[in-house]
């Protein structure tokens, strides 16, 4: 079943998809889930919803009226969610078997939301050892790839739907003090190019999202950043997801570095730099 839009809304929502369906036309465009993605009824399905951001989107897409969630999480607790269309799962990102198993149970997948990472906020070289960054980049990029392979045969099955991928602004520029980090993210954001062209034959949106810091546990206590609630921001993402966009910049904070990175990266580069 394909995520389109109901009848009346059938518009490509931005110009490259317009492009698109007037070299492919409205036919195979429909076909391949090309014209507009509605979350509405859809099956969606997001990885380390237990907390944070991910437990903000399952509430974001209920709201949003996705028939079913798949609430991904390590040690799933069926009581977290008190609404019937959330399904509690079972899933380690760095773990093979368990991606499969999933992929074998969540066959009616229709947007899958890679928001489950790790950070162990040490630098590059100032960490003890390498095991930090090497765990950063089994969940943040391995895992991100994992997912991807498993599910993108299933997005095709039905209709196309979407990729989403929580990146951060620190995967457009280097933040020191979480270098490790910042450079799985960084790995990821190239990873989700790939996807986005290696995906565009079978109509799957696949959308990055530069978050900037978020009221989580994960960026916690003495940060003295301005920080944006979850809820926040899983609203503005599954709203741009409604719209289509590719990369999203979906708080106050991102968007004012997503614009310095578009004018010069060079600056954010410096910017950030400083933050050791
Ligand atoms: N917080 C920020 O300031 C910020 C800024 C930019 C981007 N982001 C990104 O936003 C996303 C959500 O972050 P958050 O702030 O909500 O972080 P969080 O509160 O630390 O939550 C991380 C989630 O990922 C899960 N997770 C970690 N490793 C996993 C694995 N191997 N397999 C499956 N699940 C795993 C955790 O599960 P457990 O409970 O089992 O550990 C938890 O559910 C992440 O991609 C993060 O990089 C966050």
């Amino acid at each position: 079943m394909a995520v389109l839009r109901s009848q009346a809304a059938w518009r490509p929502a931005n110009d490259n998809r317009r492009r698109q369906l007037h070299r492919f036309g409205w036919r195979r465009a429909l076909r391949l889930g090309e014209v507009g993605l509605d979350v509405r009824d859809a099956v969606v399905m997001v990885t380390g919803s237990n907390r944070g951001l991910g437990r903000a989107f399952v509430d974001a897409f209920l709201q949003a009226g996705a028939a079913k969630v798949y609430a991904t999480m390590r040690r799933p607790d069926p009581a977290l969610f008190g609404d019937p269309r959330v399904q509690a799962v079972p899933l380690d990102v760095t773990d093979d078997g368990s991606v499969a198993r999933l992929a074998a149970e969540a066959g009616d997948t229709q947007i899958l939301v890679n928001n489950a990472a790790a950070l162990t906020k040490l630098a590059a070289l100032g960490a003890p050892d390498i095991e930090g960054a090497r765990m950063e980049m089994e969940a943040n990029y391995f895992g991100v790839l994992r997912m991807c392979r498993a599910f993108a045969p299933i997005l095709a099955a039905n209709g196309g739907g979407a990729i989403v991928n929580i990146l951060s602004i620190g995967a457009l520029a280097n933040v020191p003090s979480s270098g490790s980090y910042c450079a799985s993210k960084a790995a990821c954001w190239s990873l989700t190019q790939a996807v986005r062209a290696e995906l565009r034959g079978q109509g799957t949106l696949v959308m990055a999202v530069f978050a900037g810091a978020i009221a989580t546990e994960m960026a916690r206590a003495g940060n003295t950043t301005p920080r944006c609630p979850p809820d926040v921001m899983a609203a503005n993402i599954v709203e741009a997801l409604r719209r289509d966009e590719t990369n999203v910049f979906p708080d106050t904070s991102s968007a004012a570095t997503g614009e310095l990175y578009k004018k010069d990266p060079w600056a954010l580069e410096a910017q950030l730099g400083r933050n050791r």
